[in-house]
């Protein structure tokens, strides 16, 4: 669907390190739009396999797991398990679509977080049914929890190392008492899970998208706490250091250096006596999906012109709920041609946040235009809402393939008495 961009670096794997909106080919974006509609999600599985690839060049010894919230769709999970990744899944629904995706229980592992009851009894049947799964906990209470349901498997503890990072304050986890085991209270949870369970692994987050020096200078320091922490509990098959390889949002961006985050992960960990586990969720999935809509109003305002379009905050929620930045192109092939303005890019719900971008100079946008949001391939689809009875987008690959149909009205109130 498109051409590495020669601007970029690669690692050897022959891929570019980021695959930019100018790469997506725009004429099958719009023949895509015309057969299937929009909003729609096209999602390159091509592009999740490079990621997968340049992924584990940096990292080829580790245990890798995919961060299954990022987008858990069957034909990404399938793609991701070829390449050889195991999943890391949020909730027993997770643990569900893995295994059904052919994950092999023993590459499936449950991070449990304040787990509600019903997903604990799911994962424990899943366990009795002989899915070897690894739960990660990270709390006292989820050991009693798990003793009373008779699960004495494999148990790794999250650890709360007090150091986060990320790219935005709701992303930060590593500091956030909400997650993992306070540092000093690690030894007593470690000593009751080797009591009972078959204690396997320390693991932490430090939080998503980490991308600039600062975040890379606090993941390290996060790194290091893991270390010590690590190092203090001893006898480890594994140190899991979670995920938060973010990507580059902005045009001007460059992409991660890779290898750099490798290096501070070896450096930090390396006296340590364990495999090293990462669980990336975004890196393997943002720039392999775009998000095509339709201008449905133009209207000029004193000093910009608003687009209405018709995919809202219930498809791509991330510059609501973040400020997120996405890029957005314009898929006309006289674009270049047209006067750039300041453009305010709305959706159809009635919400003021319900913007893609407020003022950003893109080329005058027309009725009927369509739009292209970059990186929505990593929590995309995934936070999508049915928010003002908007019944959520169709997912398909570049080659026309239906990954997900278009949610229906009927849909939308299937569950209702
Ligand atoms: N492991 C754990 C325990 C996590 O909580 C997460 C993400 C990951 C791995 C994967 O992180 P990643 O590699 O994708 O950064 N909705 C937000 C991101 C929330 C991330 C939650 N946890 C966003 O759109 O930016």
């Amino acid at each position: 669907m498109s051409e590495p961009d020669a601007d970029e670096p690669t690692d050897g794997t022959g891929s570019p390190g980021a695959r930019r909106l100018a790469d997506w080919n725009e004429a099958r974006l719009r023949e895509l739009a015309a057969e299937h509609g929009t909003p729609l999600y096209v999602t390159d599985l091509d592009r999740v396999a490079q990621n997968c690839a340049r992924f584990r060049a940096a990292f080829p010894d580790a245990s890798l797991r995919y961060a299954v919230k990022a987008n858990a769709g069957r034909a990404v999970l399938e793609t991701v398990r070829e390449a050889g990744f195991g999943a890391e899944c949020a909730s027993a629904g997770e643990v569900g679509r893995a295994l059904e995706a052919g994950f092999g229980g023993d590459d499936v592992d449950y991070t449990a977080v304040n787990p509600p009851a019903r997903d604990l009894d799911a994962v424990v049947d899943w366990w009795r049914d002989g899915a070897d799964l690894t739960v990660t906990v990270g709390a006292a209470d989820t050991l009693d929890r798990l003793r009373e349901r008779g699960y004495d498997g494999r148990l790794c503890v999250r650890v709360n190392p007090g150091v986060g990072a990320g790219h935005h304050e709701k992303v930060r986890t590593g500091a956030a008492a909400k997650f993992g085991v306070p540092a000093e209270r690690v030894d007593e949870v470690v000593a009751d899970a080797r009591a009972d369970f078959e204690f396997v692994g320390l693991h932490a987050h430090a939080g998503s998208g980490i991308h600039d020096e600062a975040d890379l200078a606090a993941h390290r320091e996060f790194l290091a706490s893991v270390a010590e922490l690590a190092a203090e509990v001893g006898d480890l098959e594994y140190v899991n250091v979670g995920g938060g390889v973010g990507v580059p949002y902005r045009e001007t961006e460059s992409p991660l250096d890779l290898d750099a985050v490798a290096t501070a992960v070896r450096e930090e960990l390396s006296a340590l006596d364990a495999a090293v586990a990462l669980e990336p969720g975004r890196y393997l999935v943002a720039d392999a999906a775009v998000l095509v809509t339709r201008v449905n109003t133009v209207k000029p305002s004193a000093g910009e012109v608003v687009a209405g379009v018709d995919a809202g905050m219930t498809d791509l929620l991330r510059p609501a709920m973040y400020d997120a930045f996405h890029a957005i192109r314009l898929l006309d092939p006289g674009a270049d041609e047209r006067e750039e303005r300041p453009v305010t890019v709305a959706g159809p719900i009635c919400e003021s946040g319900d913007t893609f971008c407020e003022g950003r100079p893109l080329p005058a946008p027309e009725r009927g235009d369509l739009l292209a949001l970059g990186n929505a391939g990593a929590y995309g689809y995934e936070m999508a809402s049915t928010y003002n009875s908007r019944p959520r987008p169709a997912d398909v690959s570049p080659e026309g393939d239906v990954l997900r149909r278009r949610e229906s009205l009927a849909d939308l109130t299937v569950l209702e008495r």
